[in-house]
């Protein structure tokens, strides 16, 4: 059978059961706040057994065993809707019925899963239709590296690649970056405590102030091209400048477009690479599908991860723009980068960006989202809405005191948030692009609630 065939088939099955789609939990999955939110859970295994590194379950004592739309449900039945997403790796929910029967009907016909960069019909068939129906359609010619799993792997060949393909060894990131914590990223990342752990010297990262964050504005541009014009600024002309457009752990900060489209010029006279690390503000999170899109700017790579595996399946690639893919053949192998099964869910997920259903219901999501936090505003709060990122910062409303209030509270009624940012003080709120409307507004409801509650305190 043709791509093409191919195409077409999985289209048709596609629509006949568009109803898919908009599957999601109903809002009635709220508890009353007078329900015990989680019996004790048997957890002693992880506490005896499980390294001590662990993090998410501290904060959410729940024993989770299955999901279906945009709810979570624990061993005991107790049932959670997710504002968290896996921390925006399921863009599309929990077991996507339309992405999941793609998956099933691979594994059933013994489809290959692992095929380390062998050609294999599921990458064809990924590579033909990102290209075709994402790249392409926004004027992106880039050619697509397949990374080791995670979003991190993405980010070293980006920082490997913008090396060996300049000579220069320099990267500038950003204050309030996170890019992963492999040593090459964690070098890229802002977060103090995080790079003390790496216990070795992270060096050749210069961190400029984002040109917005919670001290206001920041004329990093300026800064940066004073840097590149001082032959005694001590600031070596780097390899590459790596940001998030949306910095997600950092807050829920936009880079202004002026600033970005600035940063893109000031790249091109210096012969810098830009690389946009959409990691986490990708596959639709905060707009369109890349977070740039809005600023008419092409970065030379793009580090893209978690949803685009489509069911939270591993997958991370790098875009790399047409005259910079200077690699020579095996320079960065990897057993694991051609996760067949994640290449398939991908494709179904590819298949709801041709939905007006699901583009439709993304965009009122996101309206939604925003018109609600513009209406409600709380004293001391500051909101910054992006898609389907929310950031709701306490900084100035009881801080991070605050802020894990806010978490418990909504936890104990069968809603997971976190929070983020300079001292945790910033609520991310993650809902799925598939969460239906009623249930965006009903959690919204009940984080504005806990929100009152904390700050009468
Ligand atoms: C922007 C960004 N870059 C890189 C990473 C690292 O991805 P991973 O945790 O999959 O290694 C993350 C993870 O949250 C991220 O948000």
């Amino acid at each position: 059978m043709t791509v093409l065939a191919d195409l077409t088939t999985s289209t048709e099955a596609f629509e006949a059961s568009s109803t898919d789609v908009l599957e999601t939990s109903s809002a009635e999955a709220f508890r009353s706040p007078s329900t015990p939110a989680f019996a004790t859970p048997p957890t002693q295994v992880f506490d005896n057994r499980e390294s001590a590194v662990r993090s998410y379950c501290r904060a959410f004592p729940v024993l989770l065993s299955s999901a279906h739309g945009t709810t979570l449900v624990a061993e005991d039945g107790t049932e959670y809707v997710d504002f968290f997403s896996g921390a925006g790796a399921l863009n599309y929910g929990h077991n996507h019925a339309h992405i999941k029967r793609q998956v099933v009907a691979h594994l059933e016909g013994d489809g290959l899963l692992h095929a380390l960069d062998f050609h294999t019909a599921a990458k064809r068939e990924f590579l033909d239709r990102f290209g075709r129906e994402i790249l392409e359609p926004r004027g992106l010619h880039h050619r697509v590296q397949f990374c080791g799993s995670t979003g991190t792997d993405a980010v070293e060949a980006a920082l490997k690649l913008a090396r060996k393909h300049t000579g220069r060894t320099q990267v500038i990131a950003f204050s309030g970056a996170y890019h992963g914590v492999s040593r090459g990223s964690l070098a890229a990342t802002a977060d103090l405590s995080l790079r003390k752990v790496a216990g070795t010297h992270l060096g050749e990262v210069t961190h400029l102030p984002f040109p917005v964050g919670p001290r206001g504005a920041f004329p990093t541009m300026d800064l940066l091209e004073q840097y590149l014009t001082d032959d005694l600024s001590g600031v070596e002309v780097p390899a590459a400048v790596i940001l998030e457009v949306v910095q997600m752990e950092g807050g829920v900060y936009r880079i202004p477009d002026a600033d970005l489209r600035r940063l893109r010029d000031i790249c091109d006279r210096y012969g810098i690479v830009l690389i946009a690390d959409e990691i986490q503000a990708g596959c639709g999170r905060t707009g369109g599908f890349f977070s740039f899109e809005q600023a008419g700017v092409v970065p030379d790579l793009i580090t893209v991860s978690k949803s685009i595996g489509g069911l939270g399946l591993p997958m991370s690639i790098l875009l790399i723009r047409e005259g910079l893919d200077s690699w020579a053949a095996g320079d960065h192998p990897g057993t694991f980068r051609g996760n067949q099964l994640a290449f398939v869910a991908a494709c179904g997920a590819l298949d709801l960006w041709q939905s007006q259903a699901f583009l439709d219901q993304a965009r009122d999501g996101a309206e939604l989202l925003r018109a609600f936090w513009e209406n409600h505003p709380l004293p001391g709060v500051e909101v910054r809405c992006e898609g389907h990122a929310i950031g709701i910062d306490l900084t100035h409303a009881g801080g991070r005191q605050a802020a894990d209030a806010v978490v418990a509270w909504c936890f104990e009624r069968g809603l997971i948030v976190e929070s983020t940012g300079r001292d945790k003080a910033v609520l991310k709120l993650l809902p799925a692009l598939t969460m239906e409307l009623d249930v965006l507004r009903h959690g919204c409801e009940l984080i504005h609630e806990a929100l009152r509650t904390a700050l009468s305190r």
